[in-house]
């Protein structure tokens, strides 16, 4: 299993629990100390490599090195995410989450799926948000790159579906979950511990679910979501 993003919060923890139950695991991050102190932590089985997905070329290259050293790749999770980004201006702020959670991602995708289309089978597991689900007031960037993703992931799978590829693809769509991203942030409520949401993570990436909820109660708020009217939307 390869986790980009695996230096903290949700990817460090996956990279942990795949690794206890005896997954072969490669984590990719911008913080190489980080990925260096699971190294140690873990043991030999960890793979690595530094990458900073809005460089593009230069992540494909290394996500190639890290499949070629761990020798081969089942199931990639595309974790790395940003929400607020210190930057002088709101402009270049929405700009590096877009970076980030969108180019990036589309292509780590891409190069994912072309992987496993030659491979004949594989899992891609990307990780939105609920706040996909509405224009988040306090970050719109941030809930509409999460609503990329989905809509993008949910396309590539009926491709599959059309095309019969065996590839499986699941969007992991956490509620708030104790992290670097979400310490100190006021409003937030529900806020699962990292392991737990993480554990129901890894059970529903097992059984190859399309979409999992992390923890499993916001399922009810999605639902809620979508049933709601615009004027309460407006309200959140
Ligand atoms: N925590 C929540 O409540 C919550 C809710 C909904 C969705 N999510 C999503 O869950 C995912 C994980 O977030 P988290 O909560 O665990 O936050 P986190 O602790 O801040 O982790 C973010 C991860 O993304 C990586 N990343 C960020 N920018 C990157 C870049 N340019 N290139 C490569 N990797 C990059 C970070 O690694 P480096 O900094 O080392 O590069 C880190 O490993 C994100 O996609 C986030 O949007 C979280």
């Amino acid at each position: 299993m390869i986790i980009i993003g695996a230096t903290s919060g949700i990817g460090a923890a996956l990279a942990r629990q795949a690794y206890s139950k005896g997954y072969i695991v490669g984590g990719t991050g911008r913080r190489i100390d980080r990925l260096k102190q699971l190294r140690e932590d873990l043991g030999e089985d960890f793979y690595f490599r530094e990458m900073d997905v809005v460089q593009q070329e230069k992540a494909i290259e290394q996500l190639h090195s890290l499949i070629e050293e761990m020798g081969g790749m089942d199931i990639i999770v595309i974790n790395s995410g940003i929400a607020n980004y210190p930057a002088s201006s709101v402009t270049s702020m929405e700009q590096e989450i877009i970076d980030v959670n969108v180019s990036g991602f589309v292509r780590i995708f891409g190069e994912a799926f072309q992987y496993f289309r030659k491979q004949g089978h594989g899992h891609i597991v990307g990780v939105s948000s609920i706040a996909g689900l509405f224009g988040a007031a306090r970050n719109a960037p941030y809930s509409a790159s999460k609503a990329f993703i989905s809509t993008y992931m949910q396309g590539y799978r009926n491709r599959c579906y059309h095309s019969k590829y065996d590839i499986t693809i699941t969007d992991v769509k956490p509620g708030f979950v104790e992290s670097e991203m979400t310490e100190g942030k006021k409003g937030m409520f529900w806020v699962a511990a990292t392991n737990k949401a993480v554990h129901q993570m890894l059970i529903d990436i097992e059984k190859k679910k399309k979409i999992s909820y992390i923890t499993r109660r916001w399922r009810f708020i999605a639902w809620l979501i979508k049933l709601a009217p615009n004027w309460l939307i407006e309200r959140i």
